[in-house]
């Protein structure tokens, strides 16, 4: 690298720190998150408020970096906003929720916190991945204090317990994924990700293994043998029926349909003509795979979301093998994939009639645009985890010298459009706070790979999955 390129990368990261700074909101004199985007140049609609999963790439972030204040801050106060009482009723939300994002309002003079759990949100969306974000980062808070003590206090062991009572009640279907509505995530617009869709899941599985480590055994052994019965059988799942590859690719091809009983190989009934396999065969490289998109009832959505992707190999829910596939994947089909601005949040665009149908002609999701195969420079320091995880740092190298120059030019824009990601978003919004965290973590995580483990999981002991998966056969066989 010249040396004047060098200095130009200084003073991009400078102004990039300096730019996180000044997106951080204060409650009380306090700091307690960052807001969406600080961008005065359109209406802030909600976007001046601090969202649960934007926050994450910054917490992170403060996290390396010793400032440990902000996000024990965020992780109080978001917990004094999760519902604690059993609420029966419509439109309250429910017990364990942690909201979408919150906001700073003066009443009388005096700051309080108004919390959005999907009431304001448009399309009324709910926010399932909020609390499943928050174990994560409070995990990673225990990590990078080495200090026990604010996950053990008991508003926070009550916190956590609560969310587990959520995502382990009793419920409608028997899968071990959770049932969801579309735009529970990332994607928080209709876009044809409602039932179990793979970004659910994978936050699902590591919120799992967060509280299992949070969480004191004792008044909670109810819930810690829950866990522990959910965990191999979600992962066991996942890496079964979520996956797929030219092998796995040829098995449905022939599948058989219309299995009854318990000697189905096609468990799902998935119609091997519901698959675009022609395009599959030829987009899926030879030594490559993924897990897909949503498994259901005769739905099986081959689109690769990237998200869940990468937080699979992070989290360590894909096996060894599957994780060095995706990466396979990714690199080999690089164009597709990153192009011009890592990365797309999904791939291929839905188009034409599909794009009307499933999305309700939404104009902001046209083809190759926001949440519909539009590229997000917030997946960039996944996309780092995953590569150091798997021993592929040059792929996030190759990903920051491309994205680096040009988002920074942009002022930082909230996503790209267009199959190449060379167009600043239509209605992106500048200056995007998980745009610039995205950038800054990939870089840290970069030149200090030590701290993958504020994010990253140990693998699941093999056994203890199959057997799981196993004797769950065998009960339903007798
Ligand atoms: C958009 C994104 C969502 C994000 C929010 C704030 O609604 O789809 O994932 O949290 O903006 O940045």
């Amino acid at each position: 690298m010249e040396l004047n390129e060098l200095d130009t990368n200084k003073n991009i990261e400078t102004a990039a720190w300096q730019a996180l700074e000044n997106s951080i909101l204060y409650y009380r004199g306090r700091p307690v998150g960052t807001v969406a985007a600080y961008d005065a140049s359109v209406e802030a609609l909600n976007y001046d408020q601090c969202f649960i999963r934007d926050f994450v790439s910054s917490a992170l972030l403060f996290l390396i970096k010793g400032r440990f204040d902000i996000v024990k801050n965020f992780l109080e106060e978001t917990l004094k906003l999760q519902p604690k009482e059993r609420a029966l009723d419509a439109y309250k939300p429910g017990r364990g929720l942690i909201p979408a994002s919150f906001k700073v309002v003066i009443v009388d003079g005096e700051e309080y916190l108004e919390a959005d759990f999907g009431e304001h949100a448009i399309a009324r969306v709910t926010p399932v991945d909020s609390c499943l974000w928050w174990l994560i980062l409070l995990r990673a808070y225990v990590i990078a204090t080495k200090d026990f003590s604010l996950a053990y206090q008991p508003e926070f062991q009550t916190g956590i317990r609560l969310i587990m009572d959520i995502c382990l009640a009793n419920r409608f279907d028997m899968y071990p994924t959770l049932l969801v509505p579309d735009g529970a995530c990332m994607i928080d617009r209709r876009m044809g990700i409602y039932g179990h869709p793979l970004e659910i899941q994978v936050l699902f599985f590591a919120a799992l293994r967060a509280a299992r480590e949070l969480l004191v055994c004792k008044g909670n052994q109810d819930i810690v043998n829950a866990i522990d019965n959910r965990l191999p059988l979600l992962c066991g799942h996942i890496r079964q029926h979520y996956w797929i590859d030219i092998n796995r690719l040829n098995a449905i091809y022939r599948f058989k349909g219309e299995e009854y009983g318990k000697t189905a190989v096609n468990l799902f009934n998935i119609y091997a003509d519901s698959l675009p396999y022609y395009k599959l065969d030829k987009w899926l490289p030879r030594t490559g795979g993924y897990l897909v998109g949503n498994v259901g009832p005769s739905q099986m959505d081959t689109r690769f979301f990237t998200l869940g992707n990468l937080m699979a190999v992070i989290s360590g829910l894909s096996t060894e093998e599957q994780s060095e596939k995706i990466m396979v994947l990714i690199q080999e089909r690089w164009d597709d994939l990153v192009a011009d601005m890592p990365m797309k949040i999904c791939y291929p665009a839905l188009e034409g009639e599909e794009y009307r149908l499933v999305t309700g002609c939404d104009p902001k999701n046209i083809p190759w645009s926001y949440h519909n195969a539009g590229s997000w420079p917030v997946l960039m320091w996944m996309l780092a985890a995953a590569a150091i995880k798997t021993k592929k740092k040059y792929l996030v190298e190759k990903a920051i010298g491309i994205a680096l120059p040009k988002v920074s030019d942009d002022e930082w824009p909230e996503y790209y459009d267009g199959k190449q990601g060379r167009l600043i978003g239509k209605q992106a919004r500048k200056y995007q706070t998980w745009t610039i965290a995205g950038f800054l973590l990939a870089k840290e995580l970069t030149l200090h790979p030590e701290y993958l483990p504020l994010v990253s999981f140990e693998k699941l002991p093999a056994d203890l999955v199959s057997q799981a998966c196993e004797l769950e056969l065998s009960s339903v066989d007798s």
